[in-house]
């Protein structure tokens, strides 16, 4: 690990999205790792950026703001770049049933302009994109893995799959060394929790904080898997080293699977205190729902030696000790 990891020292990275939850975790790793980081970040007020994400790593790597859709300035910012990380996207699963062309601007316009821009500019690079478990839809059998039907529930599923294609097809057609990783559930420090927007979980941590009850929809058996943001993080700079993975999609999966209910509980205790309450599913929610989900992400563990290293329990602390601290950055 430690050689793959040594790759990095004195490289050029590029992370779109990266002021962003996974983006930020990524732009602060690369740096530690001795990258030379560029990140981008259009800090749309409802999408998970936020600049305390970066505190700290300001003087070590550089920000711009501004929009993937801006092609000019995409093509400068892609030349040189060894490695290309593309976190950037519209996340909300109920944002884009509200706001289905937002959607398509960000996850299928954006993820195109990336492509043409490395095409034209810099067709060596090594990119990794991120798509989402969300591409299965409702799951058909369970661990879910990459020969799983493909049938999305949403408008974000659906885009996320075609920005996946946009991936291979370039690869494909035009050699560029691409991977996307399907991430299940990501959780930890940076991630947006001002609301329930992007993930109810965020929303979760902000109400234990702040020593109100959890909402937990319908019965809390609906089973999920969850992985810990540096989990996340090593098994992007894996796929981006791992030469066998170009041209590849993989699952990411947690290290269990825990019902809605169990996961709250859990919460509360390490928490020291709090509480949850049931209500019933809210139609939006209910329309799009997936059901029981847990990822098989042997093929990833296979191609690049990744695992998840990092429990939930532990993930859980490390996470609630950060909102207890830096609250005041987050909401
Ligand atoms: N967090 C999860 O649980 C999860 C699960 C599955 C997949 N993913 C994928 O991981 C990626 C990162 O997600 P995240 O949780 O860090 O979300 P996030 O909202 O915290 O970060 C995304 C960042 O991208 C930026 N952005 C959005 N559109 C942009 C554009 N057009 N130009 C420039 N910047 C733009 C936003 O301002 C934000 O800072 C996304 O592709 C998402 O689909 C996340």
């Amino acid at each position: 690990m430690r050689d793959l990891l040594n790759s990095y020292r004195g490289a050029e990275a590029f992370v779109t999205g990266g002021l962003g939850f996974i983006g930020s975790n990524l732009a602060r790793r690369l740096a530690d790792l001795g990258a030379c980081v560029t990140v981008l970040d259009s800090m749309q007020p409802e999408y998970g950026g936020n600049r305390f994400n970066l505190d700290g790593y300001e003087e070590r790597l550089q920000v711009r703001f501004g929009d993937l859709r801006d092609e000019p300035a995409l093509a400068r910012l892609v030349q040189g770049q060894r490695y290309v990380f593309h976190l950037a996207g519209q996340v909300s699963h109920l944002d884009s049933m509200r706001d289905p062309f937002a959607d398509l601007e960000s996850n299928c316009r954006g993820q195109l302009c990336l492509l043409e821009a490395c095409r034209r500019h810099n067709p060596r690079a090594r990119i990794v994109n991120t798509s989402t478990r969300q591409v299965y839809g409702r799951p058909t059998r369970l661990p879910v893995d990459e020969g799983h039907p493909l049938a999305p529930v949403d408008v974000n599923g659906i885009h996320k799959l075609a920005g996946e294609a946009y991936h291979t097809l370039y690869h494909r057609v035009h050699g560029l060394r691409t991977t996307s990783l399907r991430l299940t559930n990501t959780y930890g420090p940076r991630m947006r929790v001002r609301d329930a927007r992007q993930m109810f979980l965020g929303f979760w941590f902000r109400r234990l904080v702040e020593e109100l009850p959890l909402e937990v929809y319908g019965d809390g058996a609906q089973k999920r898997d969850f992985n810990y943001v540096d989990d996340v993080v090593d098994a992007l700079l894996f796929a981006a080293a791992s030469s066998n993975a170009e041209g590849e999609i993989y699952n990411l999966g947690g290290t269990e699977a825990v019902s809605l209910l169990d996961l709250a509980q859990q919460m509360i205790e390490l928490n020291g205190g709090g509480s949850f309450q049931q209500v019933p599913f809210p139609p939006e929610r209910k329309g799009i729902d997936i059901g029981d989900y847990y990822a098989s992400s042997s093929r990833f563990r296979s191609a690049s030696g990744w695992q998840p290293a990092v429990g939930l329990r532990d993930g859980l602390s490390r996470t609630l000790e950060y909102y207890r601290t830096h609250r005041a950055h987050y909401w």
